[in-house]
C-alpha cells in the first residue's frame, strides 16, 4: 500500500462570508466563536434575547455589533452573510420566518424538539428558499476526518462494522433546560452517532433502539440508550451510551470505533470523559499485514471536537455558497433524515422489544 496521508483538516472557504450571529449562549461561546477566531471567520454582530449575555460574547469575541432585535440584525445584515442559529430547538419556527427569503443559515441541532417540528422546519427553509444546513459539526472533527480519510484510501478495506460507545459520567445539571423535554438523550446526544454512522454507511433500512433513564439523572426523560442500526446481515452498526457512569473516570470510555476487511480505527472522544474539562483525545489504528500479529499505530492529531469541528460545518456551507463545492453534506433535507431515524428510534424504544414466547 501507498503511503498513508491523514487528512484531519476541513476545507476552508476561498472566501469567507461575514457572519451573523443568533443566539449568544453557552454554545456559542465556547465553539461557534473560537471555531471561527481560529479560522479566521468575521462575525459582524450577534442577537440574543438575553441582551447583556450577547455584550458579554461581543465583548469576549470582539464582535462589532450587538442588535437589540432580530429585526435589527436582519436589517443590518450584508447579503452575503450566513445567519449562525444557536437557539433552543423550540425556537427555529418561530425564528427562522423572520429571517430574509433565500438567505444562508446554519442552524444549530437538534432540527426542533419532535417529529413534527422537523417537518415544519424543513417546510419553511423550503418556503422561504433559505440555504440551510444542520450544524452536525461531529462529521468534521479532526478524528473523524482523520477516520475518514483513512477509509477512503482503503486503509482498512471494507467497512462492515461502527461501533459508538459512551460511557461518562455527564453533569446533566448545566442544562436545566432538559428537564421540561419529552425526548432527551437520543435527540440531544445520540442523534450526533446517528448522523456520522449516515454519513459513513448511508441510509440504514431500520432501526432498533431502546432508551431508558437514570437514578443520576431521575429528573430527565431518558440519559442511557441502545441503538442499532440495520444494514442488513453483514453490516453492523451500534450505539450505547450511559451518561451515569458514576464510579470515576477508571473504566469510562468514549469511543467511535470502525472495523473493515484489512484492519480498524478507535477514536477516543476525551470531551466527554470528565466532561466539561475533557481529557485528551486518541486516534489509533490497525492495518493487518499478511504473516504478522496485527499492531495498533497512534496517530497524533491537531484540534478536537469543540470547537475545530466547528469550523468545518460552516465551511463546507460557506464553500457550497462560493460554488467550490456541489456538495453540502448537512444540509436541511439530509438532517432532515437524521430526525427520521431520531423517531424511528423513539419509536421503537417506545413499543419495546419482542414479546417472548411463552
Ligand atoms: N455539539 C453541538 O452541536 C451542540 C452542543 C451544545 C448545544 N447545542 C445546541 O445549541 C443550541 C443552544 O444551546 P446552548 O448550550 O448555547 O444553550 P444556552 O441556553 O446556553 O443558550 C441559548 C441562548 O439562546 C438565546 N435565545 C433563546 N431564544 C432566542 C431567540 N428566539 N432569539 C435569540 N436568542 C434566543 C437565550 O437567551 C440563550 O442565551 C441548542 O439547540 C443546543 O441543542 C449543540
Amino acid at each position: 500500500m501507498a503511503a498513508l496521508k491523514i487528512n484531519q483538516a476541513a476545507l476552508l472557504p476561498k472566501e469567507p462570508r461575514p457572519i451573523i450571529s443568533i443566539g449568544a449562549g453557552g454554545i456559542v461561546n465556547d465553539a461557534h466563536q473560537p471555531a471561527y477566531q481560529k479560522a479566521g471567520f468575521k462575525t459582524l454582530g450577534i442577537f440574543d434575547l438575553n441582551q447583556k449575555q450577547a455584550e458579554v460574547t461581543a465583548t469576549k469575541f470582539a464582535i462589532p455589533s450587538v442588535y437589540t432585535s432580530l429585526g435589527e440584525a436582519v436589517s443590518q445584515a450584508p447579503d452575503n452573510a450566513v445567519f449562525d442559529v444557536a437557539v433552543p430547538a423550540a425556537a427555529l419556527e418561530t425564528l427562522l420566518p423572520q429571517l430574509p427569503d433565500a438567505a444562508a443559515v446554519l442552524i444549530q441541532k437538534p432540527m426542533g424538539d419532535s417529529f413534527a417540528q422537523a417537518k415544519t422546519i424543513r417546510a419553511i427553509c423550503q418556503d422561504k428558499g433559505l440555504q440551510a444546513a444542520v450544524n452536525f459539526q461531529m462529521r468534521y472533527a479532526p478524528y473523524v476526518l482523520a477516520a475518514r480519510s483513512l477509509i477512503e484510501q482503503g486503509a482498512i478495506g471494507e467497512v462492515h462494522d461502527m461501533e459508538i460507545r459512551i460511557k461518562v459520567n455527564t453533569p446533566w445539571h448545566l442544562w436545566h433546560f432538559f428537564e421540561a423535554l419529552p425526548r432527551v438523550e437520543i435527540l440531544y446526544h445520540s442523534i450526533h452517532y446517528i448522523d456520522i454512522i449516515r454519513a459513513f454507511l448511508g441510509e440504514p433500512s431500520g432501526l432498533y433502539a431502546k432508551t431508558v433513564s437514570s437514578p443520576t439523572s431521575a429528573k430527565l426523560a431518558s440519559t442511557r440508550s441502545n441503538i442499532i442500526m440495520d444494514y442488513g446481515n453483514h453490516l453492523r452498526a451500534n450505539i450505547t451510551t450511559n451518561h451515569g457512569h458514576a464510579y470515576g473516570l477508571k473504566n469510562q470510555e468514549s469511543y467511535i470505533a470502525w472495523e473493515g476487511t484489512k484492519g480498524a480505527i478507535k477514536a477516543t472522544i476525551g470531551l466527554l470523559l470528565n466532561y466539561p474539562e475533557g481529557k485528551p483525545d486518541a486516534f489509533e489504528y490497525c492495518i493487518l499485514q499478511e504473516g504478522q500479529e496485527p499492531g495498533w499505530t497512534t496517530q497524533p492529531i491537531s484540534g478536537t471536537w469543540f470547537p475545530d469541528a466547528f469550523i468545518g460545518s460552516m465551511a463546507s456551507l460557506m464553500r457550497f455558497l462560493e460554488g467550490s463545492s456541489d456538495q453540502l453534506p448537512t444540509h436541511i433535507d439530509d438532517a432532515f433524515k437524521t430526525m427520521t431515524l431520531v423517531e424511528a428510534a423513539h419509536r421503537s424504544s417506545d413499543a419495546g422489544g419482542v414479546p417472548i414466547l411463552l
